[in-house]
């Protein structure tokens, strides 16, 4: 941030002078937040006609392909550039060995090709990680008790390469192995999708902010053990900002901080010292704490969701992933 310069002793200096109407603090607005800075997440599943609730996520429902089409749409008509996609796995389909995850008719894959022939101006970004598909909710293969790196890797490059051709514009390794730009940027330049973009969540610490969110993948019940040993420690600072230096390096386009809210100071310090396009994941857990709270009328629902985001765009962010993002763009709208 520029350094406040400072201002004249009072009474020279009134700071509610510019606060006296809304149009003088309109004028000194500082940072704005438009439909343009939202990519929103999604929970898709199988079936038709289906928009099955997700009781921790007040408001959210995974949605089967032809309720996304239309919810799709909706989004790009309130000027929403992306949406990212999440998928409910058929219990049936779920493995140690994950093969469902590169199956190019997963159901992931059927819903870019589905949102590309139908909305090509709307981006379709995926999820890079094997807890949907996996037995053990875990994002890696699992062997005796450990999250293994390396096969885990060439796992995920069989994943992107799969969402790559059914046609998606970023890709979004979550997973957190070590290396895996790196193999997903070669392996995309090797099969002649240079123009697939890779938006990676570099910086996600090991939270309890995910738990919505598995519910609504469907891993909570199926998770051995934690996430530690792959996802950053939340009292991580330093060890945040050298995951997004290596990951800017191996050939991230853009750079993700997750959980949002408790770690601005990291997005700050993202966009500071990197200059690279840089994205909040406010999640799962976040959303659903305001919505309680607003739903047991002890927050305004409203106020909160914009001044929640409002938050990111201060400390630095370019955009938002966000449960909120249809709601907020229909609002801004209004
Ligand atoms: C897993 C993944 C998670 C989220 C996005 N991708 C959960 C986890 O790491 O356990 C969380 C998103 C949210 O909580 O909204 N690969």
């Amino acid at each position: 941030m520029t350094p406040a310069t400072p201002p004249a002793p009072f009474p020279a200096a009134r700071m509610r002078r510019l606060r006296r109407t809304r149009a003088l603090r309109e004028m000194v607005r500082e940072h704005g937040l438009s439909a343009g800075d939202l990519i929103w997440p999604v929970f898709i599943r199988e079936g038709e006609g289906v928009e099955e609730p997700i009781p921790s996520l007040p408001g959210v429902a995974r949605l089967s392909l032809d309720r996304l089409m239309a919810a799709a749409e909706n989004a790009l008509d309130l000027g929403i550039p992306a949406i990212c996609l999440f998928p409910y796995t058929d219990p049936d389909l779920r493995t140690e060995s994950c093969e469902e995850a590169w199956n190019p008719e997963n159901l992931t894959n059927r819903a870019i090709r589905m949102l590309k022939a139908r909305l090509p101006e709307l981006m379709v970004m995926t999820d890079i990680a094997l807890d949907p598909y996996n037995a053990n909710g875990h994002d890696g293969f699992v062997v005796d008790g450990e999250i293994v790196n390396d096969d885990t890797v060439a796992a995920l490059v069989k994943m992107g390469l799969a969402q790559a051709e059914a046609g998606a514009d970023i890709l979004g390794p979550s997973d957190m192995m070590d290396g895996r730009i790196g193999a997903l940027r070669m392996a995309l330049e090797a099969e002649g999708y240079s123009d697939v973009a890779i938006l990676s969540y570099a910086a996600k610490f090991a939270s309890g902010f995910y738990g919505p969110f598995r519910d609504a993948v469907g891993a909570s019940g199926r998770l051995v053990g934690d996430k530690a040993t792959y996802q950053i420690n939340p009292a991580n600072a330093a060890e945040a900002l050298a995951c997004v230096a290596r990951d800017l390096a191996e050939g991230a386009d853009m750079v993700m901080v997750k959980p949002g809210m408790p770690y601005l100071d990291i997005c700050r310090a993202v966009k500071d010292r990197f200059q690279r396009p840089t994205f909040a994941y406010q999640v799962s857990g976040e959303y659903a704490m305001l919505m309680a709270a607003a739903q047991n009328g002890w927050l305004d629902s409203e106020k909160v969701m914009f001044e929640s985001l409002l938050a990111f765009r201060r400390a630095g962010c370019d955009g938002v992933l966000s449960y909120f993002a249809p709601r907020v763009a229909k609002a801004l709208r209004g």
